[in-house]
């Protein structure tokens, strides 16, 4: 069983909850699925995302160097793996993804050449934005004033941009920087590269609130090809959505 609401583009924190569902949502063309879930849960809930990781994400999670992020690695990817697997009537196992060069997961072409997916993680929450036929691209990050413990220095900003979001004192500053940073990582992911590629083609400056006054409303806004949405996200998150064509309807479900 999922709860569903629909339609909200903005930030605000706040969730009308609708309906519930049972197994895939229908999707159309012009529309769009996110479910966000907590990746902290207990041990019993743990084993049963363990049980359906592939190999290869085993390597991954022994990769990690400590507990917690191995652990929200493993819901992640297991949930990931659930939620894919009801869309394409596939058990969560038997879901198999393909990556290119860049890291960027696509489901196997024999599953479903249409279904196109991004997850995107930080603190304890995931969200995972699903569409048919074109490339979507989703980023989430939890609030943190400042952003990170050095302040905005380490994020490699040009001058230009340091300069736009010092202008405004914290909260604020952190507010504003990180949902233009979502903004581009959502490009940058939905075009499948590395933000290496993209920085420096993508001002954070281009993409701040001051920029684009409806971003207020939750507008859309087509940018270097692309349409930008804001994320309806739990209180404490902010995220962007971005992809090639207008979306008519977003929909959020979240995982029982
Ligand atoms: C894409 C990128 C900006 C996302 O970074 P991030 O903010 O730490 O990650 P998020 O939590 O938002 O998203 C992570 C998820 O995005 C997806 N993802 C990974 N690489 C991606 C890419 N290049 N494009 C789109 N999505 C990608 C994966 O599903 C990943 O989750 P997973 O680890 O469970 O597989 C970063 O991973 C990056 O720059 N990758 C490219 C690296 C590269 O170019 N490598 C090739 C070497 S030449």
């Amino acid at each position: 069983m999922e709860r569903a609401t629909r339609g909200l583009l903005s930030g605000t924190g706040t969730r009308n909850w609708g309906r519930s569902v049972c197994g895939a949502p229908p999707l159309d063309a012009d529309a769009l699925h996110v479910w966000t879930w907590n990746l902290d849960v207990d041990r019993r809930r743990l084993s049963r995302y363990e049980e359906v990781l592939s190999a290869d994400e085993w390597r991954r999670v022994g990769r990690h160097a400590s507990h917690l992020p191995a652990r929200r690695f493993i819901v992640r990817r297991g949930m990931l793996r659930r939620i894919i697997g009801r869309y394409v009537d596939q058990q969560p196992q038997n879901v198999r993804f393909v990556y290119n060069p860049h890291g960027k997961p696509f489901l196997a072409p024999e599953l479903a050449a249409d279904l196109q997916f991004n997850l995107s993680d930080s603190g304890e929450l995931a969200a995972l934005a699903i569409c048919l036929q074109q490339p979507v691209g989703i980023d989430i990050e939890q609030l943190r004033t400042p952003p990170v413990a050095d302040g905005l220095k380490s994020y490699s900003l040009t001058p230009r941009e340091l300069e736009h979001f010092e202008r405004a004192a914290e909260p604020e500053r952190s507010l504003r920087f990180l949902r233009a940073w979502t903004r581009r990582e959502a490009i940058v992911k939905a075009e499948g590269v590395g933000l290496q590629l993209l920085t420096g083609q993508l001002e954070l400056e281009e993409l701040a609130d001051h920029q684009e006054p409806a971003w207020e409303e939750g507008g859309v806004h087509c940018k270097r090809g692309f349409h930008l949405y804001r994320l309806a996200l739990p209180d404490g998150y902010v995220g962007s959505l971005a992809t090639r064509q207008k979306l008519l309807d977003i929909r959020y479900f979240s995982p029982a």
